[in-house]
């Protein structure tokens, strides 16, 4: 008898660990793995934002940063991950790249959290079919940059008594104004990625947004061959004489710090640069100025950041990685990154007041040209094509830029054929 209850009591003592045992693991926090390739100043500061969120909640952030703007390098390290079994919870990608990691079936399902999150109303329409495969959540968004931005300095400006432009005949003259008065005209920095971001500005800007999109987005061939795109390559040369010999290789972010400092007067960079000038305490209107780049008042090319979660085996860092979907469509989430990374919340209907004016202008203009039919999505980022073809003629843009043996027509010859790489 008496060994009888000695035996439930010790069962009943292993049943109390087990159940202790099992709460603890559903409360404690898992590990999220982030890859990203926010390493400057004002990016850094929004990543730590998302950092912030998850180690509330408890779990631990493993920060997966890969250097290098645009993050073509991050990409290639992430692929060697994944090939090797190893996947983070979450990657940046971005554009019509999620739907060639969907098709490679490594891709988490987040229907059920943005069921309960109600993600169909809280995201616009265009951005939520880009994060979806197959008609199932597979990413979040969690921004929206927008990339036809000029950015000045206007001391230097009222120095040179040049004007800021607002077409590219008038960028040429300002250039020729700031360069006499002893300065870089546009601070920029020779990496493939910012000579396509240049170049995808410059084709929206001569060309307009009918042109930008079938040449750019739609990839067709006529328009890649029309006297548009010569004008367009003409335009994009005459500008590299406004640059620095120091160019090639110079991060985005030095090049935004040339700008800040006055060593030069303009940038053309998505809004990310933003993010610099703030963490440099540098206010909007007084101490530089944003408009949109030369000739494109009138559109938007957009470039949404966003992040896919991959299929983990691990219970609590399954868990960790829908708590991290979760917090990057909140509000609080979406107001703080936002403000440091220099975009705008992609969650609608959130209140701006605490967003300068460069931001409510973006959002302004984000609607606007929804509505007109003149946002389009940027090639240069990631946003258009897919990675094979904007790859190829990210290429051939950067070969053109750095070596002026190749004449237009060449150039011109070969980025039509590198359209056409699947
Ligand atoms: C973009 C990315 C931005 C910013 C920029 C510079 O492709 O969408 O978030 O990080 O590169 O690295």
């Amino acid at each position: 008898m008496r060994k009888l209850i000695d035996i439930k009591k010790t069962l009943v003592a292993a049943a109390t660990v087990l159940l202790t045992a099992t709460a603890f693991a559903q409360t404690t926090g898992g590990e999220v793995e982030v890859l990203h390739w926010w390493t400057s100043g004002g990016e850094a500061r929004a990543a730590a934002a998302l950092k912030q969120q998850m180690q509330q909640k408890g779990h631990t952030w493993r920060d997966f940063a890969v250097a290098g703007g645009g993050g073509d390098n991050a990409m290639t390290v992430l692929k060697s991950r994944v090939m090797a079994g190893n996947p983070p919870s979450a990657a940046q990608i971005k554009g019509p790249s999620l739907q060639e990691w969907g098709e490679l079936g490594v891709l988490t399902n987040l229907n059920d959290v943005a069921r309960a999150g109600n993600w169909d109303n809280l995201v616009p329409r265009v951005i939520g079919d880009i994060m979806k495969h197959n008609g199932n959540w597979i990413a979040v968004p969690v921004n929206v940059h927008r990339v036809n931005w000029l950015w000045t300095n206007p001391e230097v400006f009222r120095r040179a008594g040049a004007r800021v432009p607002t077409n590219w005949d008038e960028f040429f003259v300002a250039a020729e104004a700031l360069r006499r008065a002893g300065v870089i005209p546009l601070a920029h920095g020779g990496q493939n990625w910012q000579d396509f971001t240049l170049f995808e500005s410059v084709a929206l800007g001569v060309g307009g947004t009918d042109f930008y999109r079938s040449a750019q987005v739609q990839l067709d061939q006529t328009a890649l061959r029309s006297a548009t795109m010569t004008r367009v390559l003409e335009t994009f040369r005459r500008v590299k004489a406004h640059t620095d010999r120091n160019a090639p290789g110079r991060d985005w972010n030095l090049a935004t710090a040339m700008v800040i400092r006055g060593e030069a007067g303009m940038q053309l960079m998505g809004d990310w640069a933003k993010g610099e000038f703030i963490a440099a305490g540098r206010v909007p209107g007084r101490d530089f100025g944003c408009v949109a780049a030369p000739g494109t008042a009138n559109a938007f090319t957009f470039n949404v950041d966003s992040f896919a979660m991959f299929r983990l085996r691990n219970e609590a860092n399954t868990r960790a990685q829908r708590d991290l979907a979760n917090a990057i469509l909140s509000p609080e989430f979406q107001e703080v990154f936002n403000l440091n990374k220099g975009s705008i919340p992609v969650r609608l209907n959130m209140n701006l007041e605490r967003f300068d004016e460069c931001a409510r202008m973006s959002s302004r203009d984000f609607v606007e040209t929804a509505r007109r039919g003149t946002l389009v999505p940027s090639i240069a980022h990631g946003m258009a094509v897919r990675s094979a073809a904007s790859g190829a003629m990210q290429d051939v843009v950067s070969q053109f830029w750095n070596d002026d043996r190749v004449t237009v027509q060449n150039a011109q010859e070969r980025l039509a054929r590198a359209a056409q790489t699947r």
